[in-house]
């Protein structure tokens, strides 16, 4: 299919995907459906075609769908897999690390790629560092996103509309630990929908999602706090679980699950009441809970139940993703975007003073004298660089020093010693506007302020404790923020959440 690259190509997360590529895949996996319908002998037959591929399926935390429709679809490739179906009984209760679980199937058994679900958010991202040529595919990264899931959503919907333009679709539930419907909002930004967000209070939608949403569509969603608020108007009504597993493990969390618990339950009642639309179609990733069912049983045998239809598209776009990733449905070899290193970028100032700095407050014959630090932070400026540690040569800071652009200002002068870039950039993240005074022989060698780059790299803290980068969860990993200039913010590369540019914590 010329332009597209799927060979070779990670499924982790919505964000990843155009809206062809969306589109592709799920004409790939109606393909599959209707030849199925049309000739199971003959789809069957093919089962032994593929037995050159290996997959490893990881699944770190329980399901049945997923990992089932998983393997069924590497089966109906005739290709070979194995894992497991939870951490009980591997090496993880041991306190494994998962680069090392990941390298055990890459490096040792030469698997093609892992179909993983982990439960830390980014887990998935993380993983692919470790996977050569392979394929990693998110089957579930907390409560992050679930890719596949989305696409089998996508073709269900297509199955019952005949497209997904123009529809009003409601996410309802647990909208805020739910990821298969974080995933989902983010592959609607690619349609022209009307998007309706109905969650209990405190199980709303992730902000920065919804942000993320409206930017990427230009579109804004409606917020909702109950069933009755869309369930008579809209085309697709998603339910989901509470997703008590996600609930702090504390008696708090525990209430705040009980308050949340089956207040979003849909039953034929509220249907008729509501008089939905005749072509309103219901859908639920499964499984719904039956000590707090979101969707009544009376719903089963109304049309409007397609989570059933939904489920059995699993296993086919399970499959075409899997045939696109390979390589058995031919597209170009995608390449998976190294972050590596980044020369540091300075924004070079005219030196206008020939002060000689070794006569004045500061006497600094070599240096630096770093300037125009906003009134307060020479402190935090101080720490930030270790210079209050600093023993070997004298440091001078200077407090609230007047200054004709601020009013106030913090100086500090450090004799023999330049800065690193690393301590350049930690500078630039506190204070941007900085000028850097590099001092030579008494006189202004070189001034400038440093540019911030791409990619911070193991410079500020993920806050996130489910993120995989987060220490207590003891997995090692550096963090790697994307500078995201126009929002004024850096995005965690693994959990892709946000933060504000004045929130930052910059790791010491
Ligand atoms: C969902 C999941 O695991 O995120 N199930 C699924 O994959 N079909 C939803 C859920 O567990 O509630």
């Amino acid at each position: 299919m010329a332009g597209m690259c799927f060979e070779g190509r990670d499924v982790i997360s919505m964000r990843d995907f155009s809206r062809q590529e969306i589109d592709f895949i799920v004409e790939q996996a109606g393909k599959l459906r209707d030849e199925y319908r049309e000739n199971p002998g003959k789809f069957k037959s093919r089962r032994h075609s593929h037995p050159e591929l290996a997959y490893g399926v990881l699944f770190f935390e329980n399901s049945t769908r997923t990992r089932l429709s998983t393997e069924a679809a590497i089966s109906e490739m005739g290709a070979f897999f194995d894992g497991f179906t939870s951490s009980e009984g591997t090496s993880v209760s041991k306190g494994e690390p998962l680069r090392d679980t990941i390298r055990m199937f890459t490096e040792c058994f030469h698997y093609d790629g892992i179909f993983m679900r982990h439960p830390l958010e980014g887990a998935a991202r993380f993983a692919s560092e470790f996977v050569g040529n392979g394929s990693v595919v998110n089957c579930g990264d907390g409560p992050l996103e679930h890719p596949t899931q989305t696409l089998l959503d996508l073709v269900t919907i297509e199955q019952a509309h005949q497209t997904i333009e123009g529809l009003s679709i409601a996410l309802g539930g647990d909208l805020k630990y739910g990821r298969t419907v974080h995933s989902l909002l983010l592959a609607l930004a690619n349609y022209d929908v009307d998007v309706h967000l109905a969650a209990p209070p405190g199980l709303e939608m992730p902000q920065f999602l919804v942000q993320d949403y409206e930017r990427m569509s230009g579109r804004k969603v409606a917020f909702h706090s109950s069933i009755e608020d869309v369930i008579g108007f809209v085309d697709v009504y998603y339910a989901t679980r509470v997703q008590r597993e996600r609930f702090p493990n504390t008696p708090e969390g525990q209430m705040e699950y009980e308050k949340a618990k089956a207040k979003f339950v849909l039953n034929k009642l509220l249907l008729e009441e509501n008089q939905s639309k005749e072509n309103l179609i219901i859908l639920h990733p499964l499984p719904r809970n039956k000590y707090a069912l979101e969707i009544a049983f009376d719903v089963d045998d109304l049309p409007y139940a397609h989570y059933i239809a939904q489920a059995a598209n699993g296993p086919f776009a399970r499959e075409a993703i899997t045939r696109l990733i390979s390589g058995v449905i031919p597209t170009k070899k995608h390449k998976r975007t190294i972050i590596g290193e980044e020369k540091p970028k300075f924004n070079e100032l005219p030196i206008k003073e020939r002060r000689d700095y070794t006569k004045d407050l500061y006497r600094i014959h070599d240096g630096t004298l770093i300037d125009h630090l906003p009134n307060g932070l020479g402190i935090q400026a101080l720490r930030l660089l270790k210079l209050d540690q600093y023993r070997d040569s004298p440091v001078i800071p200077g407090y609230n020093v007047p200054s004709s652009r601020a009013g106030k200002k913090d100086i500090i002068g450090i004799s023999q010693r330049e800065l690193q870039p690393e301590d350049l950039t930690r500078l630039a993240i506190l204070c941007p506007d900085a000028t850097i005074n590099v001092i030579r022989d008494g006189k202004i060698h070189r001034k400038f302020r440093m540019k911030l780059p791409e990619y911070l790299k193991d410079l500020i803290e993920c806050p996130n404790s489910k993120c995989v980068t987060h220490p207590s969860n003891y997995e090692g990993v550096p963090t790697i923020f994307h500078n995201e200039k126009e929002q004024s913010q850096f995005r965690c590369h693994y959990c892709t959440r946000p933060i504000p540019i004045e929130e930052v914590r910059i790791k010491s």
